[in-house]
C-alpha cells in the first residue's frame, strides 16, 4: 500500500519559518518521522514538496494510480487552489488534509479552505504530530476497506 505526502508552498522552509506558528522541525524531519511510521504500518510513504500548484498537480496525475491514498498539507493554496482541488477531485483516492497551525485561530481568510470538499477529513492545529496521526487513521481506513 502507498500514501502520498504532500506538501505545498513554503513547507520547505519549516524550521526556519515562524517556529512559534509551525515548530522547530524541518520538512525533512517530518518526512522521516513519516516513514518511521510508514515502516511500523506496512505502509510505503512516497513524499513530495513544491512551491508550485502546477508541479503539486502532475505528481498527483503521476502517481495516483499506483497509490491508495493522499495526505496534503496545501500550504496557502488550501484558500485558493482550484486547479490543485481538481487534481484532487480527479485522483479519486481519499484525502486526508492536514495543517501544522490550527488555521480557525488565525487571520479570518485561512478559515476557508476550498480543498475540504474532497478531504474524508482535516486535521489543524497539531503540529507535526497532525501528520502522523493523518497517516495512521488513513492506513487504518484502508486497510478495512481495500478498494477504493
Ligand atoms: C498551513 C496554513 C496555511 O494557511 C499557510 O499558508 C501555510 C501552512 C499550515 O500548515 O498551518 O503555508 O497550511
Amino acid at each position: 500500500m502507498k500514501i502520498l505526502v504532500i506538501h505545498g508552498p513554503n513547507l520547505n522552509m519549516l524550521g526556519k519559518r515562524d517556529k512559534s506558528i509551525y515548530g522547530e522541525r524541518t520538512l525533512d524531519e517530518i518526512n522521516a518521522l513519516l516513514k518511521k511510521e510508514g515502516k511500523a504500518l506496512n505502509v510505503e510513504v512516497m513524499t513530495f514538496q513544491s512551491n508550485h500548484e502546477g508541479a503539486l498537480i502532475d505528481f498527483i496525475q503521476e502517481q495516483a494510480d499506483s497509490a491508495q491514498g493522499i495526505i496534503i498539507n496545501p500550504g496557502a493554496l488550501t484558500h485558493y487552489g482550484f486547479s490543485l482541488l481538481d487534481a484532487l477531485a480527479d485522483s479519486k483516492l481519499p484525502v486526508i488534509e492536514v495543517h501544522l497551525s490550527n488555521v480557525y485561530r488565525r487571520e479570518e481568510w485561512r478559515a476557508r479552505s476550498v480543498i475540504a470538499p474532497v478531504a474524508e477529513g482535516q486535521i489543524s492545529g497539531l503540529g507535526w504530530r497532525g501528520y502522523i496521526t493523518a497517516l495512521q487513521v488513513l492506513a487504518s481506513k484502508l486497510k478495512a476497506k481495500p478498494s477504493r
